[in-house]
């Protein structure tokens, strides 16, 4: 418990109120530390709110080290193994909030993400952590006696209008949770970055991920006016894949499978389309062939893709003529189009639209146990500021839960 005869200063001071400054601002409140938790918008959790589409895809009950990306694959293990989805589910439920899972082990709030934030609001207000909002931390130093001096001004970040707090504080231990760059409307800043290197870490190039693809040029045309379209697909870049579905948009491609091979694909990077995953393509083509011999191509693909789609394939890629026509090896020429489909993508949408953030604090500086940096004592890094970051599907909260709670049991 809190000794009241300490003088009145902070232990822990976490800057940035997303999902894991608010889990390492609880875990160290309940633990007795003397918290403050210090968030530059006009609330906390913004991104919590906007996630899921607006019913916050909290957790992935099979979350494991392989479904995230960082220079370093391990570093992820230590924390997410003391931190698991059933032990965030726990303080759902302990909320009585209503939940279920949409696919793919994806755990959804029923009702309303609002229902999350309110929660670890209510956590850190049972463990005494003081919220200041609004507020922006605009200078760190370190002490002479080991800890840490921030000055912090009222904010215009994320709808803040100046309301927040002009103070010097002294911490004995300061949590960066930051977060990326994405979104930047809702106050995603570099600024935990920039104290990063302020403080001798080294920061890996970060670019936008889980995020939209573009098209240019020809590769636009082709798909222009497909947009709303939607087609299964399997996405393949390296040795990544993802089998889910695909939405043609008006600037580019996008939809699950996209989003989730983006965070692999770079500008030069070859990516892949299976467009029928789930077929022999060539022996069902033949099928049809022997089945249908008067049919159009295009007609027998719109069996298995939206008609639009299937007229273009033959409009702009393939021959349109009956099915018995096609000699035995323009098929198998066409099946292996189909599975190899390649996309040239102009670009991504960016950090406008983008999900997360790659790239970031390099794991290497960073106790894997703790988030401690090892250069600088009292100093700690959590969420997406690291170079750690989750596939689609609630594994970047269970990511920011698990290191936003190993943070807390140290700081
Ligand atoms: P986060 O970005 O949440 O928090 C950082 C906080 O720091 C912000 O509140 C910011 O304002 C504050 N801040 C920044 N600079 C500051 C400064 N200088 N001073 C003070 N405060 C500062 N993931 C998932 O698992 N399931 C999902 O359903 C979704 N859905 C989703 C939708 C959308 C639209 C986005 C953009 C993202 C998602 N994500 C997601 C990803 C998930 O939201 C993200 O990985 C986590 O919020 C990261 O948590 P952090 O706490 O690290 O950063």
């Amino acid at each position: 418990m809190t000794d009241p005869n300490r003088p009145p200063e902070n232990d822990v001071v976490v800057i940035g109120g997303g999902a894991a400054g608010l889990m390492c601002a609880l875990t160290a409140g309940r633990r007795g530390r003397r918290v403050r938790l210090i968030e530059h918008a006009n609330r906390c959790g913004k991104k919590i709110l906007m996630s899921g589409g607006g019913r916050c895809n909290f957790t992935n009950t099979g979350t494991t080290p392989a479904n995230f990306l960082s220079a370093n694959p391990h570093f992820c293990k230590s924390a997410l193994a003391r931190y698991r989805p059933t032990d965030f589910i726990a303080m759902v439920e302990a909320h009585g909030i209503a939940y279920h899972e949409k696919e793919l082990g994806q755990l959804f709030c029923d009702e309303s993400s609002k229902q999350i934030v309110a929660m670890l609001i209510e956590e850190c207000r049972r463990a005494g952590v003081r919220i200041d909002t609004a507020t922006a931390v605009t200078e760190v130093m370190a002490t002479t006696g080991g800890g840490f001096r921030l000055r912090t001004a009222p904010s215009r970040e994320g709808g803040s209008r100046g309301e927040g707090i002009a103070a010097t504080l002294e911490t004995a231990s300061l949590v960066v949770a930051t977060g990326g760059l994405s979104i930047p409307s809702l106050g995603a800043s570099g600024f935990g970055y920039e104290l990063a290197r302020q403080f001798g870490h080294t920061v890996l190039p970060t670019r936008a991920g889980l995020v939209p693809l573009t098209l240019s040029g020809k590769h636009q045309e082709h798909y222009a006016d497909l947009a709303g379209v939607a087609l299964h697909v399997s996405a393949r870049c390296g040795k990544a894949r993802f089998d889910n579905a695909m939405l043609v948009t008006h600037r580019g491609l996008s939809g699950p499978s996209i989003l989730q091979i983006s965070s692999y694909w770079e500008p030069g990077k070859e990516l892949l389309l299976d467009l029928l995953p789930e077929h022999d393509i060539e022996a069902w083509l033949l099928e049809r062939q022997a089945a249908q011999p008067a049919a159009e191509l295009k007609t027998v693909l719109g069996d298995v893709f939206p008609k639009r789609f299937a007229q273009r394939l033959c409009e702009v890629w393939f021959k349109n003529k009956p099915m018995r026509q096609y000699t035995h090896h323009e098929l198998p020429n066409i099946a292996r189009q189909l599975a190899h489909w390649p996309i040239v993508a102009s670009g991504t949408e960016g950090y406008r639209t983008a999900e997360v953030t790659l790239g970031g604090v390099d794991t290497d500086g960073v106790s894997s146990a703790t988030m401690a940096s090892k250069h600088v004592p009292g100093l700690f890094f959590v969420g997406e500021v690291l170079d750690v970051t989750g596939w689609l599907g609630g594994y970047n909260f269970q990511w920011a839960w698990a290191s936003g709670h190993a943070a807390g049991l140290a700081a």
